[in-house]
Order: structure tokens, then sequence, then C-alpha cells
């Protein structure tokens, strides 16, 4: 009690958010490394494939070193790191995209891992909208450890050049830009949220990108447990997402 009255409102925020919607996290499959998130969604990868995989980005260290360069040049602190970035990496690699999409990019780490993953792969688009975060957005950047983006930055500004000859990066927020973008992209491989986290936004994007998906494409989502729309979705389709802590990913069905 006496550690939440000395909370300052940043603490206070983070704590809500990790406790909010405790129903999804209750109905919530058990949590997977990378590694089991891939041998469940690709059955045909073996576990041994796909820790080569893993290990193939972990230690690239021409990506790694790229990254890491721009995130001290703009923010002072080394790239992070997540279980998720794993999973994300060895998807594309095993899903091999034509056209991927993204919603939220801030500094560019997810778009950076995803480019990367493309250009091993040799082929695909990655198609990424985010609306700017100059100030704070409720619901979004707000739970974050920066809230904006560094001054007179533009969103991916960490994605390394030798990595954007396949990125197309559209500014905007997705629930004007995404019916747009579905118009000139009318099939997409993968499509993955990471924008704004309330349960309309995320309903909306997930039932947006939906019919555009192929079959046997990919839906993922970060911070699955800020709302139960991933949760509601799924359930709704009939799907069986995976998750790692709060990273979820579904295929949509071959048939
Ligand atoms: C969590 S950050 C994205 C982090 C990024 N995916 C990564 O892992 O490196 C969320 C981003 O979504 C953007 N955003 C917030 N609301 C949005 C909206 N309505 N449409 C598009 N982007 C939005 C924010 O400005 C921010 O850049």
């Amino acid at each position: 009690m006496e550690k939440l009255a000395h909370a300052s409102p940043a603490d206070l925020m983070r704590w809500m958010v990790g406790y909010r919607n405790v129903a999804a996290q209750l109905a919530a499959p058990p949590r997977r490394t990378p590694v089991e998130m891939i041998t469940a969604l690709f059955p045909e990868v073996t576990v041994l494939a796909a820790e080569k995989c893993q290990l193939e980005f972990l230690q690239d260290n021409e990506f790694w070193n790229a990254l890491n360069g721009r995130m001290i040049e703009g923010r002072r602190c080394h790239v992070g790191h997540a279980d998720w970035h794993d999973f994300l990496y060895m998807a594309v690699r095993f899903a091999k995209p034509k056209v991927f999409f993204e919603t939220g990019v801030f500094d560019g780490q997810s778009s950076a891992i995803i480019l990367n993953a493309l250009r091993k792969n040799q082929a695909g688009i990655l198609v990424s909208i985010d609306l700017p975060a100059t100030d704070a957005i409720q619901g979004s950047t707000d739970g974050m450890v920066n809230t904006t983006l560094p001054p007179n930055r533009q969103p991916g500004w960490a994605v390394p050049d030798y990595l954007r000859e396949r990125y197309h990066l559209e500014l905007g927020d997705s629930r004007v830009l995404l019916p747009q973008l579905f118009r000139r992209y009318p099939a997409i491989d993968a499509f993955f949220h990471d924008s704004l986290h309330t349960f309309e936004h995320m309903y909306f994007e997930f039932n947006e990108a939906w019919p555009h998906l192929s079959l046997g494409g990919l839906l993922l989502s970060d911070d699955i447990f800020w709302n139960p729309a991933l949760h509601r979705f799924c359930r709704e389709k009939k799907l069986q997402y995976v998750r790692t802590e709060r990273f979820g990913a579904v295929r949509k069905p071959n048939g």
C-alpha cells in the first residue's frame, strides 16, 4: 500500500495495464516459447529448424550492430530484446509473406525485425502505418518507457538504411488508412497490430484485416492483455491463438 502511495503516475499506469482484463488472462492459452509458437503454427517445421532460425536471428551481428547504433544515437540506450522479437523474425522466415502489414511503428524496432527477415527471404514488402507520437498517445505510447518520438524524428527512424528497400511507410490513423490501403493491397499474407490498444481499435483492425488475409496467413498482435479484443475475435471466428507472455498469433485456416 505504501509502495502504491509513492508510485509515479507512469508506474500506476503500468500497474493498471498489467492487471487490466483479468478475465482475458484467465481464458488465455498457456504461455509458450518462441520456438514452441513456431512449431504450433507451422507443424511442418521441426524444433531443430526453428532453433536454427532463432540462432540465425540472435547471431545476426550486422543487424544488431546497425540497430543498436541507431538506438544509441537517437535514444542514448541499447536496443531492447523480447521473446516475441524472435518469434516475429521466425514467423516471417517460415511464412515467407509477399505482403506484410504492420500498424504501430514508433522507433521502428519491429519494422526492422520484419524487414531483416524479408531481406533474408529475398522476397516480400512491409507496409507499415503509424500515427506519429509527437505527444504521448493514450492507450498506446503512454504505457511505454519512452512515450514520444525523439525530437525531429519520423516513425521508423531507427530502421537501418540497408533494410529500407522493402519498406512502405504510411503516416496517419490506421482507422482511416487501413481501408484505403486494402484497396491498394487487397491481398496480404500477414497482419501485425501494435498501434492503439483500445478494444474498439484492435477489434476494428483485426476485422478489417481478416478478409484480406490469404489462407494460412498470419494475424499477430502485441499487448493482447490490454483488452479482450483478440480473445473475442478468435472466439467468434472459432480460432485458437498461441502466445508468448503478451504477444498473440493465429493463422487463417486453409479451408
Ligand atoms: C507500441 S508503439 C509501436 C512499437 C513497435 N511496433 C515496435 O515494437 O517497435 C505504438 C505506435 O502506434 C502508434 N499509434 C497510436 N495510435 C495509432 C493509430 N490510431 N494509428 C496508427 N498508429 C498509431 C503510436 O504513435 C506508436 O508509434
